[in-house]
Parts: C-alpha cells; structure tokens; sequence
C-alpha cells in the first residue's frame, strides 16, 4: 500500500486568499487534490493586508523567524481551510513585510525594495511554523522564486533539525523570467554560509538568484507543461538558466496544470448569465449577447475574439499590437481585459476609441468579467511568447471558445491545430512570434466561423469534452514525490 505522505506547500499567493496569476489558481487547488490522493497537506503563505484576519483563525503564541542581522522577528499565525476541503492554510502575519497594498509591488508597478527579505522571511517562517504545529513533512513542495529558498535551507540552515531529517524537497516552476535577482547580502539573512555563493548554487553575476539556487538544491524541479520542462533548457526560454536547467535536467519533470471545472464551466459557472453545454449551446449565444452589452458593442454576425491576462510582453501584447490594425479589418470584434504594462493600457484603450464598434476593452482585473468573456466569445486570443502552461485556454476550450495560440509551452501541449482534412483540432495555432504569423491566424479562425460553421461547431464539440483535471496533475506530482523518497539516498547534498 501507498504511503501517505505528509507535505508541506509554500506559495506566495493562493485563491480565493490573494490572486495576481495562475499560481494563484494552482496553490488553491492542487493541496486539494493531493488530500484527495489521501496525503496530508497543509498550505502557508503571507497574510498580506487585504487578507481579512478577522475571518481567520489566530493560532496562539507568537512564531520566532531568526533572520541573521536582522534578528529574530516575531510573526502572528493565522490559519482557516482552504474552501470545501480540510486542508489548512496557515498565513504568516508580519505587518512590516506584508501590511502593504501589493503583493509584490507598489501601486505603480515598481518591485518593494526589501522583496528578498520578505520572501526569506516567508520561506524560513514556513520551516519554524512546521515546528511549532509538529508537522514533520515528508515532502517540502515550494513554487517560484518567493519560497525557492526552501530547498537550500533545508539542506543548510536545517541540515541536522531532527524535525526536517526525513523532508526532500520539490521546486515548481510557474515561469522562468522572474527568478528573485538580489544583492548578495541576503546571504547572511538566509544563514545558508557563503560557500554556497558559487555559480553552481546561488551565484549570478556576483547577485544572489534565489530560483537557481533553488534548483541546485531541491531533489525535484518541475514545471507546469513538458515542453516548458524542454524547453527552459534553451536560449530563448531560459532567461540565462538555460545550462543549469540542462546540468539539472535528470531531475527536471513537466506536469501539466489542472482546472477547476467547479469553478471554470459552463455548466454551473455562477457568475454568466446563462448555462450551457455540448448538447445544448444556446446559453453560449445569450452569453455573447450579455458581453457585447457591457462593452456597448452592436449586435453584428461577427465572431467575437477574447482576451484575458497580464499586459506583458510574455502574453504577446506587443504582437498584437503590431497586428491589430489589419485584424481590425476583418469582420469580428474583440473585447480586451488586462492590467499590465502602461503603453499597452494607453495602446489598447486608444484602439477601442477609434473603433468603438469593433474593439473594446477594460483595463483592470475583474474576475466576473475574465468569466462573462471565457463564455461568450467565440475565439480567445492568446499569443504567447512563452507561456509555462497557461490557464486561459484551457478555460476557453471547457466553454468552446476557440484558442488562438502560439506552439509554446503549455499552449502547445494543450492546443491542437485545427485540421480541416482529418477534421481534428480544437483551436488555431502558429510557430514564429511575428505580426504577420498571428494576423494571418486569427484570419483563418475568422474565415473557419464565417464560412465552415460545421466545422468550427465541431471543433467546439472536441474542445469542450476535454478534460484537465487536477486529479491527474496531482497523480503526476505524487509520481515524483515517491520517485524522490526511493532515490533520496543517491541525491545530491545527503
Ligand atoms: P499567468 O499566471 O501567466 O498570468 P495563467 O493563464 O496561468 O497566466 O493564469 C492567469 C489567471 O489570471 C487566469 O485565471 C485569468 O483568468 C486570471 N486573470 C489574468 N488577468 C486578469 C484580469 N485582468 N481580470 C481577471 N482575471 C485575470
Ligand atoms: C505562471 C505562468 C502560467 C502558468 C501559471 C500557473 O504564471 O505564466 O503559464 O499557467 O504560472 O502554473
């Protein structure tokens, strides 16, 4: 009989608690399906200031954090379930680090100043609360640079706590570009001894690279698509880690993210007007009806084209940019939803007012309207640089909303071109990240809506029986967590 394993989860965001992407929606998720595989999880992240605490639980006494010259800093616990399920989420509570609008940044996108002393914080806080509640983790699983540390600490600071003697470790990686570059100085914060300020370990161009040490250290590294696993181990992808992922690759797996299918369809989804599914799809067209309606588009036979996501250059805005004079040309209409980047904000709202029938956009994060637009566009826009796996077209195909992708990534793995010969496909899909390749994409899904209804309803069909559930996802981190225990005795640092 399988062992349940006890597993520790440290991320820096998790819904319904603090969302600003995807990992957001994978920590919310995944613990719960792991309990369902039988394994006791337990959750910590920050409890930053728009987390009301007075809905939560106060664990009692206060929780030592020993940061090097800082001291040692006394954090408060707070702790509730994660929703439908018994798995605990404990928020570490510390004003000075967390009491702040942003999670990551200020109000005006720069990054806080102190973000490698918060997220040590964050990640040694996990350490000493396992303490404190005598949680003895067979598996420490962290997820991006934020609690990257984790698996450097483990095998430092903590080396010989009895508590952690049986805990390996697991690294996620949910994108490659943010990887916590800092002045080595954090070095002492963290307690791990500079000998590991090598460019094996922490090392990059004399600053301290919390992914890559992160890497170095934990006895796994996944990443959340197979190609993505591919290809963070090349130039174009890797962000300049590209070696260190190939010199790790033994250890190196891609798991595919799962969806909420409660939460992301049709179906049952609380927050669209009307319901619908593969033998009855009328509800999609009075879906499409409501989303016109609140952008104050008309009531055209055109396919409506969504987009939902970050306005940063790893989404393809600048592609879209670059190609939206010719793509307004053609008979759809498209509806816009993001917060990111300030020229794309201005970009894209000086669009929507010289084509006020055609193009319209909100410029903000609202979670009713990223749902209104999954359910009542026909076509989802979603031209990726790179893309570790991407949620939003896996949510548009549950609600058959036509993907438009570039091969990369998650989107690769997930889309498949539409191919009117064998007619097989659910979605539309181009390789080279130029104007020309994405205009004459969204061109082709256009003229497959106007002229091949067949053949795009069918391709709805396929879309919408496909499944990606988090139950399979989170067999595949299981794989790896018993992998890591049968092989610990050969892993490196032991
Ligand atoms: P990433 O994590 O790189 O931003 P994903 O596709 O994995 O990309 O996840 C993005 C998540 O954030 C999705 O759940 C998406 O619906 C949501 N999202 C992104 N931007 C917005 C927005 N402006 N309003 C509402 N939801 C958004
Ligand atoms: C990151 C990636 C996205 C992925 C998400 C969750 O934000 O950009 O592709 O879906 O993490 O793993």
């Amino acid at each position: 009989m399988k062992k349940s394993l006890n597993i520790l989860f440290a991320a820096s965001e998790a819904v319904p608690f603090a969302k600003t992407g995807g990992l957001a929606d994978v920590s919310g998720v995944l613990p719960k399906a792991l309990r369902a595989l039988g394994h006791n999880v337990i959750v910590v992240m920050p409890r930053y200031y728009s987390i009301d605490k007075s809905k939560l639980d106060l664990v009692p006494g206060p929780l030592g954090v020993p940061m090097g010259p800082m001291g040692e800093l006394w954090a408060a616990i707070y702790t509730t379930t994660l929703p439908g399920s018994d798995v605990p989420v404990y928020f570490i509570d510390y004003e000075a680090f967390f009491g702040r609008s942003g999670f990551y940044a200020d109000e005006n996108g720069f990054s806080y100043g102190d973000n490698d002393n918060r997220f040590v914080f964050l990640s040694k806080a996990a350490f000493q609360l396992a303490k404190k509640i005598d949680f003895r983790p067979d598996i420490i699983h962290a997820n991006d640079w934020h609690t990257a540390s984790m698996p450097l600490l483990r095998n430092t600071r903590f080396q010989y706590d009895e508590h952690f003697a049986d805990s390996a470790t697991v690294l996620t990686i949910h994108n490659m570009q943010h990887q916590g570059f800092f002045f080595k100085g954090i070095i002492d914060v963290m307690e791990v001894g500079w000998e590991h300020f090598n460019p094996m370990e922490l090392e990059s161009m004399d600053g301290v690279n919390m992914l890559k040490g992160g890497v170095a250290h934990a006895d796994a590294v996944t990443t959340v698509s197979k190609k993505y696993a591919h290809e963070i181990q090349t130039a174009e992808f890797g962000f300049g880690l590209q070696d260190h992922m190939w010199a790790h690759r033994g250890k190196l797996f891609g798991i595919l993210n799962g969806v909420d299918y409660n939460e992301w369809s049709p179906a049952v989804d609380p927050l669209i007007p009307a319901h619908f599914d593969i033998d009855d799809m009328a509800g999609k067209q009075v879906c499409k009806n409501a989303l016109r309606k609140h952008f104050g588009l008309p009531e055209w036979e055109v396919p409506l084209i969504g987009f939902v996501g970050r306005f940063a250059e790893q989404k393809g805005i600048e592609l879209i940019a670059g190609a939206i004079e010719g793509m307004l040309h053609m008979d759809a209409q498209f509806v816009f939803l993001g917060t990111g980047e300030k020229w794309a904000e201005g970009f894209f709202s000086d669009v929507a007012a010289r084509y006020p029938d055609k193009f319209a956009i909100h410029v903000g994060y609202d979670n009713g309207l990223a749902h209104l637009i999954e359910a009542g566009s026909d076509l989802f826009l979603m031209p990726s640089l790179f893309e570790p796996c991407g949620l939003n077209q896996i949510y548009s195909l549950r609600y058959g909303t036509l993907p438009i992708v570039r091969a990369t990534g998650g989107l690769d793995d997930t889309i498949e071109n539409y191919d009117p010969v064998h007619d097989t496909g659910n979605g539309f899909k181009f390789q080279w990240a130029t104007h020309d390749a994405l205009y004459h994409t969204v061109r082709w899904a256009v003229d497959v809506w106007h002229h091949e209804k067949e053949a795009f309803a069918a391709m709805q069909k396929r879309a919408m029986q496909a499944r990606y559930s988090w139950e399979e996802a989170a067999k595949g981190y299981e794989t790896v967590y018993y992998w890591i225990l049968a092989n610990r005795e050969i892993t490196q640092y032991r």
